[in-house]
């Protein structure tokens, strides 16, 4: 995006701890807790807060640590549909789990519950047992971005109500048309979740936001410069972060929070061994993360959102004039660092935005 160019509106969101604490599993503060009650509240207060939006993610089994309890993002965005207002709920999916006719349907039947504030993540699966012990198979990296491709073209057009005939490698769809169609706006929005040569092809071809895993903000501008760069039929490519704040009234007692932080996520450290040994070794987002340390998931504070409240509302705004639309946020204690953040973070950066 050139620096001549508005930045965008900006939007906050929430994770929905679909498996419990960002940061660390084990902390006195934040005894863990995945449930959908605890979500539902969460995601009520966040929306009564003035959060726009709420990204619920998908995995079938914790992915951190098996034996723990891990929300279902589908069931959970349906009833978060129906018991909110106005905030965004975006759902992950990973193709190989639905079929795209029944995704599609599954869609638009939640953007209606929502009355036109559904979104789908479309996510490329790094945990291998989650398919391979389901008996789906976990096909190699870039073979699952060709797959969730042809997964993605079937989805969209059905998503917006036209007569779909498709024949591919993967899937064979005659003269197929979903109703009701969405009566608020052309279709669901789709957001892609991936940083690898072929998840960025994908969000420039068929994405409206690309998600970007949170780290320094010279090397987002560079991401969002390359996609922005690339051809595309329709309205611009937008751009979402995900990020770990702490904001405190001092820099030094953001540093000592992210350092107690730090402290906790070291009891975790067998479960990471695992976790890490789960993971797919082509995955470039697991390769980012290792790059600098950092707590949370996606990136974590790796943005660097940790320092004064005035630090990280002019950080928030430095990521904004680079491009950032959609601020996905995690913290930790999470409803009492999201509390702090509406109320001293969000009026400073609407001051200092003007
Ligand atoms: C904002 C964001 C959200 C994500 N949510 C999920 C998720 O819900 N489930 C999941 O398995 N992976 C999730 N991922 C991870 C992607 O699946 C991951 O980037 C991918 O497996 C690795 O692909 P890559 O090599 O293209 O980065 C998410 C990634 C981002 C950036």
């Amino acid at each position: 995006m050139s620096a001549s160019k508005s930045p965008p509106p900006i939007r906050f969101g929430v994770w929905a701890l679909v498996h419990g604490s960002r940061a660390a599993l084990q902390d006195p503060d934040e005894p863990y807790d995945a449930s959908w009650d605890r979500n539902l509240r969460l995601i009520q207060e966040a929306e009564a807060l003035g959060f726009d939006s709420t990204l619920v993610a998908q995995h079938t089994i914790n992915p951190h640590h098996a034996p723990r309890d891990q929300l279902e993002a589908w069931t959970a965005a349906a009833a978060l549909a129906a018991l909110t207002d106005r905030i965004e709920i975006i759902a992950a999916i990973k193709p190989y789990l639905y079929h795209p006719v029944v995704l599609a349907k599954m869609a638009l039947g939640i953007e209606h519950i929502s009355r036109g504030r559904f979104a789908i993540n479309l996510v490329n699966a790094w945990n291998r047992p989650e398919l391979e012990k389901a008996g789906i198979g976990f096909a190699e990296h870039d073979e699952r971005y060709v797959y969730g491709r042809e997964w993605l073209s079937v989805v969209e057009p059905l998503m917006r109500g036209q007569t779909l005939n498709h024949e591919g490698a993967n899937f064979r769809v005659t003269d197929y048309t979903l109703r009701p169609a969405d009566p608020y706006r052309a279709r669901p929005r789709i957001y892609i979740g991936g940083e690898s040569e072929p998840a960025r092809a994908l969000a420039a071809e068929l994405g409206d936001v690309w998600f970007i895993n949170g780290q320094p903000l010279d090397d987002v501008r560079g991401l969002i410069a390359g996609l922005a760069a690339r051809p595309r039929a329709g309205s611009a490519l937008r751009f979402g972060l995900s990020a770990f704040v702490i904001a405190r009234a001092t820099e030094a007692e953001a540093h000592a929070h992210h350092m107690h932080l730090f402290e906790l996520a070291a009891k975790d450290s067998e479960i990471r061994v695992v976790q890490q040994a789960n993971t797919d070794t082509k995955s470039v987002m697991a390769a980012t993360m290792r790059r600098s340390p950092r707590v949370g998931s996606n990136g974590g504070t790796a943005a660097g959102l940790v320092g004064s409240y005035d630090q990280v509302a002019e950080r928030i705004l430095a990521f904004n004039r680079a491009g950032i639309e959609t601020f996905m946020l995690q913290y930790q204690p999470f409803e009492a660092e999201m509390r702090r953040f509406a109320v001293e973070i969000m009026p400073r950066v609407r001051a200092m935005a003007g």
